[in-house]
């Protein structure tokens, strides 16, 4: 069949084959190593990146997973919280957030989101906090940390536990810290196509809380403490072998790759900053996993992009409150997150991605931007 030559090469969201001809010599040696020596559950690769991964963190403790969701799902339970328990998170965030609250047997309670930062906004979390309230989970929304200066210490003053969900923000940093070290716990996924991920599912709690630690643990891996020994009712939620050996390899690029994606996300800012759009801040230490810009008519810029073979999404076209897994529960509003939800619009970054793709991007924003203009 004849290829159609009429049209651009496709930019895709996130370019995973770009990434793996880049180190591909490095990731089958270490895959080829875990073959050769079946060591397939638990062993060194899974402690070594452990390791690695919570002094990249500034973590006491690291314990691989099988995901972020059942990482969330195993700190909160190893915390004590279950029925009858409030749990505060933000409703612009990937369902699982919400999921592994109500795993825990917990009620996910939604709070709304900065306009600037589009992470939890703290005052929204202090109206919502009530007796019931034990913990907050503050997501590190596209890669950037939520507002943790503000955050814990209103959580500490009222008692509540911190997890972050750091699924999208592997390596960033804030003024408080380091993400993975910011609360009580945090948890990691290294689902594909994440700055950090394996060829699989996968995920990283990272703590400095020795009992925490040591719980957790434990629970990860059917409650034993030794191989037919089970203290706890505990779950399967390890982290394989394939997976971490994979994860490793590519720990040792994060912080160049995390530093492309900030180079490449203020180019876009540079473009767009003059148009009828609303760009996303760049502070240092915000890992960029998704580039979003907030337009005017967002539908037919996904269509003018995808006419030009050009790939973008929308993360998240429904809220969590919005969700009808949650229809009929009591939410305090939310007006910010009903704002922003139908303008969002993720673009194509990756570390692979090359000067004239990204002008090609460019070119169709800056095009649908003058012509739809986004009115405030
Ligand atoms: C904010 C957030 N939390 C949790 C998760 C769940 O991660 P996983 O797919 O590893 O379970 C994701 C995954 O997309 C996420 O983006």
């Amino acid at each position: 069949m004849a290829s159609d030559t009429s049209r651009p090469p496709r930019i895709p969201l996130v370019d995973l084959k770009a990434q793996y001809r880049a180190i591909k010599g490095e990731i089958d040696e270490a895959v080829r190593s875990v073959i050769e020596n079946a060591a397939f559950i638990m062993g060194r690769h899974v402690t070594g990146l452990e390791e690695s991964f919570a002094a990249l963190c500034g973590a006491g403790y690291g314990i691989g997973v099988s995901s972020a969701t059942t990482g969330l799902h195993l700190v909160l339970h190893a915390m004590g919280i279950g029925p009858g328990d409030e749990v505060i998170l933000p409703s612009l965030t990937f369902i699982a957030t919400a999921e592994a609250v109500c795993h825990a047997g917990a009620a996910p309670v939604f709070a709304d989101v900065d306009p600037a930062a589009l992470t939890m906004d703290p005052d929204s979390v202090r109206r919502s906090i009530t007796d019931r309230t034990r913990a907050i989970i503050p997501v590190h929304l596209y890669g950037r940390c939520a507002n943790m200066d503000h955050l814990v210490p209103m959580a500490r003053g009222h008692g509540l536990r911190i997890v972050e969900d750091a699924a999208q923000a592997h390596g960033a940093f804030c003024s408080a810290g380091r993400a993975g070290s910011l609360g009580d716990a945090a948890v990691f996924s290294f689902y594909p196509g994440k700055n950090l991920g394996a060829f699989g599912d996968g995920g990283m709690i990272t703590t400095s809380d020795c009992d925490l630690y040591q719980r957790m643990h434990m629970l990860a891996n059917h409650g034993r403490t030794d191989k037919y020994v089970h203290e706890m009712i505990g779950y399967n939620y390890r982290l394989d072998a394939l997976q971490a050996a994979v994860v490793a390899v590519k720990l040792k690029h994060l912080t160049r790759w995390n530093g492309r994606r900030l180079e490449l996300a203020r180019r876009y800012n540079a473009h767009f900053g003059s148009l009828r759009c609303i760009a996303p801040e760049a502070p240092d230490g915000h890992v960029f996993h998704l580039y979003i810009l907030q337009v005017a008519e967002r539908d037919r810029l996904i269509e003018a992009l995808h006419e030009r073979s050009i790939d973008s999404g929308i993360h998240y076209p429904v809220p969590c409150h919005r969700q009808p897994c949650f229809r009929g529960r009591r939410t305090g509003p939310l007006p910010v997150t009903e704002s922003v939800v139908p303008r969002l619009i993720s673009l194509p970054l990756y570390p692979e991605m090359t000067g004239s793709d990204q002008d090609r991007v460019i070119d169709v924003v800056d095009t649908h931007c003058r012509r739809y203009p986004l009115e405030l």
